[in-house]
């Protein structure tokens, strides 16, 4: 199984929040973020970058951020989903590592979304990620309902690979596929990975993000380690889902996905004793259940050590 350089990117404080049910001040999504990092997460997607009317909840982006820098937590990687210019704007002066830049592979998906056509969104593209490169920032491209859509129903691997190769040209550091809704199973993944990965320029990294509505994610996670990506998203006591998505749950739960890369001998540098206490308190902090496995069920083998903190 493949897997040395690959990454957990923690999610939670972006996806998991802008539609959970709970609240957080601004103060408890830094110490979520905070959390993550301490449990040796190295890149984190801290919030995005978007209108306030379209996503209330993440409206606190630009405070999340600078409170995340004065923490100074070495070589945190801090990623900003934007969606549109003015979001990379705002996304480089609050000081962000990374932007994660979202087109869409279906239509009304697109329009309901950010407002705009997939072929918008795809002009406007090469503008944002030089706008991001100018800045000095990491880029990402992810292409969202990637493996279906609520609304156009099934979403062809021939089109999410025209998408990526259009995506591609504009040169991003990485690209990601996501299944937005969660209706993906494991051949899907290996056949658009293969399909994308024909289309993109040689050295572009590949990043996967399933949410698990149908409880395909993890069997999706290990199918898209074997086809070779170099990013995992996941969010902390998988929370999670999209206002603009009905019945989306959340991602796959970060101590889960650790657990499943560790006993397939994919080292992660994630302390699990720390997910599993961090994904306790997000759910107290939240006021409801996490769905993810392992803060009921626990690490295996009985006694096992849970990992130290990676340095
Ligand atoms: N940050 C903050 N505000 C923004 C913004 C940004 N990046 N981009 C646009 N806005 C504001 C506009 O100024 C306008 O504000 P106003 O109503 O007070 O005048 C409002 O948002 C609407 O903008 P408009 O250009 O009329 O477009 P719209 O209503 O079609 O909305 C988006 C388009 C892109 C702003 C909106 O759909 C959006 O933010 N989508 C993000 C969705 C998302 O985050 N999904 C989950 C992750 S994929
Ligand atoms: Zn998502």
């Amino acid at each position: 199984m493949s897997g040395a350089s690959l990454t957990i990117v923690e999610v939670s404080p972006r996806d998991g929040l802008q539609n959970d049910p709970g609240e957080l001040s601004t103060v408890q999504k830094i110490e979520l973020a905070a959390r993550a990092y301490s449990a040796g997460l190295r890149r984190i997607e801290v919030t995005s970058f978007v209108s306030p009317r379209a996503v209330p909840k993440l409206s606190d982006a630009e405070a999340v951020v600078a409170g995340l820098r004065d923490r100074e937590l070495a070589g945190l990687s801090m990623i900003g989903l934007v969606v549109n210019e003015r979001g990379v704007q705002r996304a480089a002066a609050a000081g962000v590592d990374e932007i994660n830049v979202v087109i869409v592979a279906s239509e009304p998906f697109s329009q309901r979304n950010q407002g705009m056509s997939v072929s918008q969104s795809l002009a406007q593209l090469p503008d944002l990620l030089a706008a991001g490169r100018a800045a000095g920032l990491r880029t990402t491209v992810t292409i969202g309902t990637a493996f279906g859509c609520p609304f156009a129903g099934e979403i062809e691997t021939a089109l999410v690979a025209d998408l990526a190769g259009q995506a591609g040209a504009a040169g991003p550091d990485e690209i990601a596929l996501a299944d937005t809704i969660g209706v993906g199973v494991p051949t899907d993944v290996t056949a658009r990975f293969g399909a994308i990965r024909a289309v993109i320029p040689a050295g572009t990294g590949l990043r996967a993000h399933f949410h698990d509505t149908r409880r395909t994610g993890m069997a999706n996670a290990a199918a898209a380690v074997a086809a070779g990506v170099t990013a995992l998203d996941a969010s902390l006591g998988g929370i999670g889902g999209c206002p603009f998505a009905p019945r989306a749950t959340g991602n796959v739960a970060t101590e889960d996905l650790v657990y499943l890369l560790e006993r397939m001998a994919c080292p992660t540098g994630v302390s699990l004793g720390a997910l599993i206490g961090g994904a306790e308190w997000l759910g107290e902090s939240l006021a409801h259940d996490v769905s993810g496995a392992l803060s009921k069920a626990g690490p295996f083998p009985p006694g096992s050590p849970t990992g130290a903190p990676a340095t």
